[in-house]
């Protein structure tokens, strides 16, 4: 049987947080958590975002997960099922074993280090269950968090893809950086 989210569970992660498979259940839930305004923004969605834009979005990934292309989590509290965030390897392209990297948290939640302690179980994941030998990353040039996090983990700038999505505001086009990690770097670092 061929990976997918059905053979493979979702990894543990650190306490006090856990995830769980995306499911339609969760999708309302998730999609408030986007619609938090600097949540939003930082992913190039409207302010206010429109519950409809967040719910097609969440069902197409839904349904890209149930045809084995990606994995994506929900990140909730061990004692609550709350979405509080969204972790996601799509892309995933099992012939040339590589696949892209996702992740969003509440805005209450940022700062306080959730997303150091969660990347190295979804790096795990990606070299070891799923294989991998290439992790990409894609990060708008005004998200300087999200490219502190990947670096700070070991990824490497590749380069700037100049103008590459239409800004939501409809102000220009925005440039993003393209990063990655390779297996055997993972590897030698984690060691
Ligand atoms: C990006 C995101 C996941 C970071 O999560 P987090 O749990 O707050 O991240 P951490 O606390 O583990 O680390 C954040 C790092 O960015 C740094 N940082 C925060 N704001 C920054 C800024 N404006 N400029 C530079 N660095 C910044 C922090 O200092 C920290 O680095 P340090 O530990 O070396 O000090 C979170 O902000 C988020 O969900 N944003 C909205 C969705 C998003 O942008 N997803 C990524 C799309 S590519």
């Amino acid at each position: 049987m061929s990976l997918s989210y059905v053979t493979l569970p979702p990894p543990a992660v650190p306490a006090p947080f856990r995830l769980r498979a995306l499911s339609m259940e969760n999708v309302d839930g998730l999609g408030a958590v986007y619609s938090e305004p600097e949540v939003a923004r930082s992913l190039n969605f409207e302010v206010p975002l429109r519950p409809e834009t967040i719910r097609q979005k969440l069902v197409g990934d839904l349904d890209a997960m149930r045809r084995g292309e990606s994995f994506r989590w929900v990140l909730c509290l061990e004692e609550d099922a709350t979405p509080l965030g969204y972790m996601c390897l799509f892309n995933w392209t099992p012939k040339d074993r590589r696949a892209e990297l996702g992740y969003m948290v509440s805005r209450k939640l940022w700062g306080q280090g959730v997303m150091k302690s969660l990347l190295p179980v979804l790096l795990r994941f990606g070299f070891e269950q799923m294989g991998l030998h290439r992790l990409e990353a894609m990060v708008s040039v005004h998200n300087p968090a999200s490219l502190r996090v990947l670096t700070r983990a070991g990824f490497q700038r590749e380069g700037l893809l100049r103008g590459f999505t239409a800004a939501v505001t409809g102000d220009g086009f925005i440039d993003m950086h393209v990063l990655s990690l390779l297996q055997n770097a993972w590897r030698a670092a984690a060691k």
